[in-house]
């Protein structure tokens, strides 16, 4: 039954922070998840709380809005300037469809939840992806093996030179 646990131990903290938050609109993203295929990536507990890196938008098929935020680790080597990022430091990506404002047209505002994507700094358990750990979640559920063996590849080839990490400091 071991593998059954950690999915076990992600509905009971759903469930019970689905309790607390009933009577209201917003409910909670997952506080944890299920480890991801070949890295074991989590969601990390209480990232909604953390500070933003930046904003994206991407284009037609996938029409997304975007924004990174990071921990603390992550947030010190920003503005400091400094790479690597040290070990501890966690960037999660939150992504949704994005649709016209009802309130005012011309703005546009997130639509449903998509991904939530996380890159973990470990750099002796990930030394052979750069260091970075991988973790893509859809309703809070890891994405299987094939998609997980796309992600090192893709921030490779484009940033290694800004340690595979893509989203600068917004200004
Ligand atoms: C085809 C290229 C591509 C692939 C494959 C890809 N990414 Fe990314 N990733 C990006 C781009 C571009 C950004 C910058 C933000 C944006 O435009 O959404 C990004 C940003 C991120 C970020 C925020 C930190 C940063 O580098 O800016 C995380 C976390 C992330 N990706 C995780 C993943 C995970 C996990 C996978 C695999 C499941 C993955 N990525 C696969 C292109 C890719």
């Amino acid at each position: 039954m071991k593998p059954g646990l950690p999915f076990l131990a992600g509905a009971v903290a759903v469930t019970v922070a689905g309790l607390a938050w009933a009577d209201g609109a917003w409910s909670p993203p997952p506080t944890t998840s299920a480890p991801s295929p070949i890295y074991g990536v989590r969601i990390p507990a209480g990232y909604r709380d953390w500070v933003l890196v930046g904003p994206a938008q991407e284009a037609a098929p996938l029409d997304e809005l975007r924004a990174v935020v990071g921990n603390r680790q992550a947030l010190d080597a920003y503005r400091a300037g400094k790479l690597p990022f040290p070990d501890g430091a966690v960037l999660v990506k939150l992504a949704w469809k994005h649709t016209p404002s009802p309130d005012f047209a011309p703005a546009s505002i997130p639509g449903a939840a998509t991904t939530v994507q996380v890159m973990v700094k470990d750099s002796k358990r990930y030394a052979s992806t750069g260091g970075w750990g991988f973790g893509r979640f859809i309703d809070g559920k890891p994405v299987d093996q094939a998609q997980h063996q796309t992600c090192f590849a893709c921030h490779a080839a484009r940033v290694k030179d800004r340690d595979y990490v893509f989203t600068r400091y917004a200004p």
